[in-house]
């Protein structure tokens, strides 16, 4: 349990250095010199000047995007922009976001990865109502972890999120680190055909399999976009996997990068990045400096790969600027997310599994498959008059540590809400531990995953690939 200890000092240490934060402002604000000038695509503004310093307008409502170059696509959208707007925030201070629905159905939005109240957390009828259309609710916290983390629905997932409602939140840090370059990367397979026309979001064959996947890959709503930074510059990618379905192996080629934070966690020792597999809902954090001459051909390429095939999703070229002088990579702080105390947790164990089942038609003539269960019980359809027991019963302040044993072939990414895990155990082997929202159990994979209960409600506990969730791989833990 030495890793364990390392963990506890570290946390300890960093919350106090962060503290001590803003003595420090006019030194940091010199970070941001040298950020290159071309970027695309733009980020649209959600920000309300209002002398409060996070303070957004936020809408969900149908729009028109051009996603595949030159055609016209109907989608939903945040502030009816793709891509949505990056929502910042800082560790420690009030966020506030006024929402309004603008869309011709029920919603709310959750704020992934956050550890926040309940009553904030954006999923109807465990904690909110349902949003009507035309309603404005105003979502307001503190979030005390900074990091990447994203925002979606939690109503229609398959819908209101694949056709677009999923936008990136960065917690900034109290104390700031020297990037020279910070930039959001959302990932996206979009449901649609060359000339930009919906296919459908989902199909009971795959649904039933790895889920239904789209076809039109983009970055930030962008089909393998360039970015411009100069030569020199240490360059934060923070990476969200904002997907429906899709489980992304990534590699970065042309550079020598590092993993400094998964899931919006900073890591406690960065390591080498040599490909990493990202489920949905997934974040990773990458740090390097932009090599010179990284043009035409040595451009730095960030890849997906599918079995030997490596397909691009953004690319890096250097620009024709001086290089900055030399500095080392700025070192993250860590969460002051609270170490589990392992020895006296109690063991919880979780068995995910695929069942076939096809549920008779309903009043309105639609039928309902079943596919998935946790703990041999699917749970669908969320209604005030469906929500039934939780599928553990937690006490406050207690640890506890999750044994996920996926019996399938696919991969899940189990994520909780208003918790972070710590992963302790990754298919029987023990492994350096990390903060995750959300863990990614591969075909016949396990993990062990620990928490403190400390955080009073009723949490969503579920598979983020959306159509397992919709067809039975969700639950929710009970927190008291
Ligand atoms: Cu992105 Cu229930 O979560
Ligand atoms: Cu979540
Ligand atoms: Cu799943």
């Amino acid at each position: 349990m030495d890793s364990l200890n390392k963990l506890k000092q570290s946390v300890a240490s960093d919350a106090v250095t962060q503290d001590s934060g803003l003595t420090r402002r006019s030194f940091l604000q010199m970070g941001g010199l040298g950020i290159a000038a071309a970027m695309m695509p733009r980020w649209s503004l959600a920000h309300i000047d209002s002398g409060f310093a996070y303070h957004y307008r936020l809408t969900a409502e149908p729009a028109k995007a051009e996603l595949v170059p030159g055609f016209t696509t109907d989608v939903l959208a945040f502030n009816g922009d793709i891509p949505a707007p990056v929502i910042r925030a800082k560790q420690g201070q009030p966020v506030r976001i006024e929402f309004t629905n603008k869309l011709n159905e029920p919603t709310t939005i959750h704020w992934h990865g956050l550890r926040i109240p309940i009553e904030m957390d954006g999923v109807p009828f465990l904690s909110q109502k349902p949003i009507m259309p035309g309603e404005t609710f105003v979502y307001e916290f503190t979030p005390p972890d900074a990091g990447t983390f994203w925002y979606h629905p939690h109503m229609n997932s398959t819908e209101q999120l694949g056709r677009g409602l999923v936008g990136a939140m960065v917690v900034e840090e109290a104390i700031k680190p020297d990037f020279d370059v910070d930039e959001v990367l959302i990932l996206k397979h979009w449901h649609l055909d060359k000339k930009g026309g919906w296919k459908a979001l989902t199909r009971p064959r795959y649904a039933a399999r790895m889920g239904t996947p789209g076809e039109w890959g983009t970055a930030n709503g962008v089909n393998n976009p360039r970015y411009n930074f100069r030569p020199g510059s240490r360059v934060r990618l923070r990476l969200a996997n904002v997907d429906n379905t899709m489980t992304y192996q990534l590699r970065l080629k042309g550079v020598k990068a590092q993993v400094i934070a998964i899931d919006g966690n900073p890591v406690l020792n960065p390591f080498p990045f040599e490909g990493h597999k990202i489920g949905p809902g997934m974040r990773l954090d990458l740090a390097f400096v932009m090599p010179e001459a990284a043009v035409a051909n040595n451009k730095v390429v960030l890849e997906y790969q599918l079995g030997k095939f490596g397909f691009p999703i953004a690319n890096f070229a250097s620009t024709s600027e001086s290089a900055l002088p030399k500095k080392p990579l700025p070192k993250l702080a860590m969460n002051p997310i609270p170490v589990p105390d392992i020895e006296n947790a109690e063991t919880l164990p979780f068995v995910f599994e695929w069942e076939g089942a096809i549920s008779p038609v309903d009043e309105k003539g639609e039928t309902h498959d079943t596919f998935w269960l946790i703990n041999r019980r699917p749970w669908q359809g969320m209604g005030p008059g469906n929500i039934p027991d939780p599928v553990a019963d937690l006490t406050l302040g207690k640890s506890y540590i999750f044994d996920l044993k996926n019996n399938t072939q696919y991969h899940h990414p189990i994520h909780i809400h208003g918790h972070t895990f710590l992963v302790l155990e990754i298919d029987g082997e023990p492994v350096t531990p990390f903060y995750t929202d959300t863990v990614l159990l591969g075909k016949n994979g396990r993990a062990k995953a620990a928490f403190v209960a400390d955080n009073p409600g009723r949490w969503m506990y579920h598979c983020h690939v959306i159509e397992h969730m919709k067809t039975g791989l969700m639950g929710y833990v009970k927190v008291s």
